[in-house]
């Protein structure tokens, strides 16, 4: 096989992390035919994207929206491993979704300079951390980008591709038209920003939305039915927040605030309290909104 990165040397996708992204990730890149590898240090884990991902293939089957061959098809072309060594050995692709710190990142992509083919390119799904504070540790700065997808990433349609100083104009062609492949609609953005684009616009949201409950002028639930029922979004901020989870949103305010510094970007105590109280969001059962 080639050197090069080429699309048509794709055929095995390694995603790191069977987290809310990295599993969704795979199943999106199983569905569209790719041997797809999801690798995670944790067994339970891995058991949970499993058990998640065949529910969500027999629901889809159930509903008549995913043909039954199809399915079968997808779930097969998943394969799951806790072995990130022999995993990355046998990738094309591979999209990092782990935790979102530098340092077990930046270990990951060190491990993948060295174990994933010559041709592979190794993209971030970090939308927090640019792919230039993973890529010199690699030693293939030019075949490393962010690839970030939306939660839920088998249902949103946007992947925001960034390019760092040192990605090269193939990784980038690559990394877009695999996006296409996976029936998504990719977008380019050329410098590295905190936030890229769609938690720039998401961040301006929020804030607004925070200072509007902060001081009393509505409730969350009304400021919620404005942007739902005014603007055509599909959800209000505080019940997006409680999706994407208030540990993920504190984290990004936190990454972005470190990053510029300006008060503006402060992370909301508000959400710092909740985050404290363990109240994360639909997945513990209350944040914003009560769940259960
Ligand atoms: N996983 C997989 N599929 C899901 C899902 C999930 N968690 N939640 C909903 N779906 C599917 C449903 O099965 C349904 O599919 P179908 O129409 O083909 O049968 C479809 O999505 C619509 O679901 P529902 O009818 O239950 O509910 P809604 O119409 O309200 O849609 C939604 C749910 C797609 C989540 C919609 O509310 C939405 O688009 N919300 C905004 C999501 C958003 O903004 N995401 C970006 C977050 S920011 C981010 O991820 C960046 C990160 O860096 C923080």
């Amino acid at each position: 096989m080639s050197t090069q990165p080429s699309i048509e040397n794709i055929s095995t996708i390694l995603v790191i992390g069977a987290g809310t992204m990295g599993r969704q990730i795979a199943m999106t890149a199983a569905l569209a035919g790719y041997s797809t590898i999801i690798q995670d240090i944790s067994e339970d884990g891995l058991e949970a994207a499993r058990t998640e991902l065949e529910e969500w293939a027999a629901g889809r089957v159930g509903k008549g929206k995913l043909e039954q061959s199809a399915a079968t098809s997808a779930l097969a072309a998943l394969s799951y491993s806790t072995d990130l060594d022999t995993a990355a050995a046998h990738a094309d692709y591979i999209i990092e979704a782990a935790t979102e710190r530098l340092d077990i990142k930046t270990a990951i992509f060190e491990k993948l300079g060295v174990l994933a083919p010559a041709h592979a390119i190794l993209a971030t799904n970090s939308s927090t951390l640019g792919s230039s504070k993973v890529a010199q540790v690699t030693g293939r700065p030019a075949q490393v980008c962010n690839m970030h997808f939306f939660n839920p990433a088998l249902v949103m349609k946007c992947v925001e591709v960034v390019r760092h100083e040192s990605t090269s104009d193939a990784t980038v062609e690559i990394t877009m038209e695999l996006a296409r492949r996976l029936g998504k609609e990719p977008v380019l953005i050329n410098r590295e920003i905190p936030g890229f684009i769609a938690n720039r616009l998401m961040g301006a949201i929020q804030k607004e939305a925070l200072y509007l409950a902060d001081a009393g002028i509505a409730s969350i639930d009304d400021i919620d039915t404005t942007a739902r029922t005014a603007l055509g979004h599909p959800m209000g901020p505080f019940a997006l927040m409680d999706m994407v989870g208030l540990d993920v949103i504190d984290f990004i305010a936190q990454a972005t605030y470190a990053e510029t510094g300006l008060e503006e970007d402060a992370p909301n105590p508000g959400i710092a309290a909740l985050v404290a109280e363990g109240k994360l969001g639909r997945k513990t059962g209350a944040g914003f909104y009560n769940y259960n």
